[in-house]
């Protein structure tokens, strides 16, 4: 899929698997038309033979019984193998539906997720998956029917008489300039309802997301009340004008519609009264013109709901029609790690054009090499890390990692590379185990366990109701900070990956434990021989590492051992520590 996407293109790439299944469903809404037709074909043909004068024989009832019942016989026929047809093809069709919209949208850059809240693109995801569904039953047990008996029924009128249906003719020309024209204004003030709806519950979603912050600032009332102003002030007044536009346009057809009526009435008995066609015509006239009228009127009110939700499907649609930001060049080719060598060339970068937040950084990390990366906060130590991983591209300049620029390698490969221990650690609400195995999809029970006890949350994971089985709630809220770490810190170990990526990796651990996992990460590195890059806001964590770069507004301010930096006079670090030390933050 890309960004040409319409709408009739994604359909067809989900209908066309299934085509000679909605071949067959298509006869379904013209066998109805055709019994509605019959029906009252069977009744004029019942009245013709009740009103001829003379004995009547039961042979006289058999071409109406006939036409009566095997027009039944017909539709249920017909009607079983479209369900049949609906049954073999639509499980697949909703499938594949849900399928392909997920898999669009998670093929959207983390730039993308950054920038739309989470609740509007599912509340878009679930209106397409519906919005299908709406469209299909619309279309297959509505529109078409009734457009079809409509066509019908006007069709059988020409053949009786034609005056009658000019007179039909024209009604329905005038209702369809009438009520298409206020339908389209429907329409497009549904397709803002729309965007609105999906905004809200954004925003319900945001607040669900944030559900300890509104607790902690005691602010149920203020976001509730924030949520009531946006539905007094935007919402409600949206709804409003769509009610009053469709108010009106419900008098205004129900007028035509009226209209009309009384007019075929009064001119069929003119016609009946001056004895221009017969009993059984007039009966079969007049059946079909309120058959027509019913359905002309159902199938209005059946385009409107149709409109409204094609409007609503159009909006959530946007999300499909979004082009996916290209990450990889298509001749993108496998990153081949030998050493763990990692530089930064020249790196330009800034969230938004006039903010930069790297100006010409350049860093050289050798093999092996075991780096920390301190700096205020602000100071672009986590933008580095996003970079290098492909989350964000620079403006300019290059990462190369053992000789292969990460702009020429497929991002999976790279990120397949790295473990990263990152500074918001969010769990998927399923269970301990599965959380830790995530980082390998093939490690087995020992395998989770062994990098549990390494990480030092072995001991804690047994003491839960369903040890490695407990589910740890959504993003991981049942466990604490420190615990949700020690489990990122088991999947590094677990992934064992050769470039390593601490983003203050331990802050959220008390001394005692850091110190544990410090050693189990050292441990682990000295197996591995991997390169590090333990960006931390504690000192004290980096001491034993190979050589400290301190960042400051985006680029390196000092770059040597922890012990020269410390002995240095007046350098950024020792400043740095001097005021870790006074402030107790070892
Ligand atoms: N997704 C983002 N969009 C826009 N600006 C961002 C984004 N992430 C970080 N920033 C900004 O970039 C700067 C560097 O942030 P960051 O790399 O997270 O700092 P550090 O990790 O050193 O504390 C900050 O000014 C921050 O506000
Ligand atoms: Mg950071």
């Amino acid at each position: 899929m890309n960004n040409k996407t319409t709408i009739s293109s994604f359909f067809w790439q989900i209908i066309k698997p299934y085509k000679w299944w909605y071949l067959v469903m298509i006869p379904g809404p013209f066998v109805t038309a055709a019994f509605v037709f019959g029906y009252n074909y069977a009744i004029k043909l019942l009245l013709d033979v009740l009103t001829q004068d003379k004995i009547l024989h039961y042979g006289d009832f058999v071409y109406p019984v006939g036409i009566f019942l095997g027009s039944h016989f017909m539709v249920d026929i017909f009607f079983r193998i479209s369900n049949y047809a609906e049954w073999k093809s639509q499980p697949q069709v909703r499938k594949d539906i849900m399928c392909k919209v997920y898999d669009y949208v998670m093929g959207h850059s983390y730039n993308f997720f950054q920038n739309n809240l989470s609740g509007s693109i599912i509340s878009k995801i679930k209106s397409i998956n519906d919005g299908y569904y709406y469209l299909f039953e619309s279309i297959k047990h509505n529109l078409t029917a009734k457009f079809l008996i409509s066509l019908l029924c006007a069709i059988c009128l020409l053949c009786i008489n034609s005056k009658i249906f000019i007179m039909v003719g024209l009604f329905t020309v005038g209702l369809v300039i009438v009520s298409m024209t206020l339908y389209r204004k429907l329409g497009v003030m549904q397709g803002e309802i729309s965007n609105d709806y999906h905004g809200v519950i954004g925003l319900i979603a945001d607040n669900i997301t944030n559900i300890a912050n509104v607790s902690l600032f005691a602010s149920k009332k203020a976001e509730s009340q924030s949520i009531i102003n946006h539905q007094e002030n935007i919402s409600t007044p949206l709804r409003n004008k769509w009610f009053k536009l469709n108010f009106i346009t419900e008098i205004i057809v129900t007028m035509i519609y009226s209209l009309f009526g009384i007019s075929v009435l009064l001119y069929s008995i003119y016609l009946k009264n001056s004895g221009q066609i017969t009993i059984g015509d007039i009966a079969f006239t007049m059946s079909m013109t309120f058959l027509f009228q019913d359905n002309i009127f159902g199938l209005f009110i059946e385009v409107k709901k149709f409109v409204n939700t094609w409007s609503d499907f159009k909006t959530s649609f946007s999300i499909m029609q979004i082009p996916q930001e290209k990450i990889d060049k298509t001749d993108a080719t496998e990153l081949k790690v030998s050493g763990g060598e990692v530089i930064f060339e020249n790196i330009n970068f800034g969230y938004e054009n006039n903010n930069k937040v790297f100006t010409n950084l350049n860093l050289k990390i050798k093999a092996g090499q075991k780096i920390g990366i301190v700096g205020s906060s602000g100071a672009g130590k986590s933008t580095l890390v996003a970079l290098l991983l492909k989350h964000f591209k620079a403006d300019n300049g290059n990462m190369i990692i053992d000789n292969q620029s990460i702009y020429d390698v497929t991002s999976d490969s790279l990120r397949s590379q790295i473990s990263l221990i990152p500074q918001d650690i969010v769990l998927f609400h399923r269970s301990v185990g599965e959380n830790i195995g995530y980082a390998k999809k093939e490690a087995n029970q020992a395998e989770i366990e062994n990098a549990a006890k390494m990480a030092s949350i072995h001991d804690f994971i047994e003491t839960l109701p369903e040890k490695y089985n407990t589910l740890v709630g959504e993003r991981g809220v049942k466990l604490s900070g420190g615990q949700r770490q020690r489990i990122a810190i088991a999947r590094a170990i677990l992934k064992n990956a050769p470039i390593l990526i601490l983003d203050e990796a331990t802050s959220a651990l008390d001394s005692e434990t850091e110190q544990q996992i410090q050693k189990s990460i050292s441990d682990m590195l000295e197996t591995n021989k991997a390169t590090v890059i333990a960006i931390a806001h504690r000192l004290s964590t980096i001491k034993h590492l190979d050589r400290i770069v301190v960042m400051e507004n985006g680029a390196i301010a000092e770059d040597g051992m922890f012990d020269e930096l410390l002995a240095k006079e007046n350098s950024k670090f020792k400043a740095l520590w001097d005021r870790q030390v006074n402030g107790m933050v070892l």
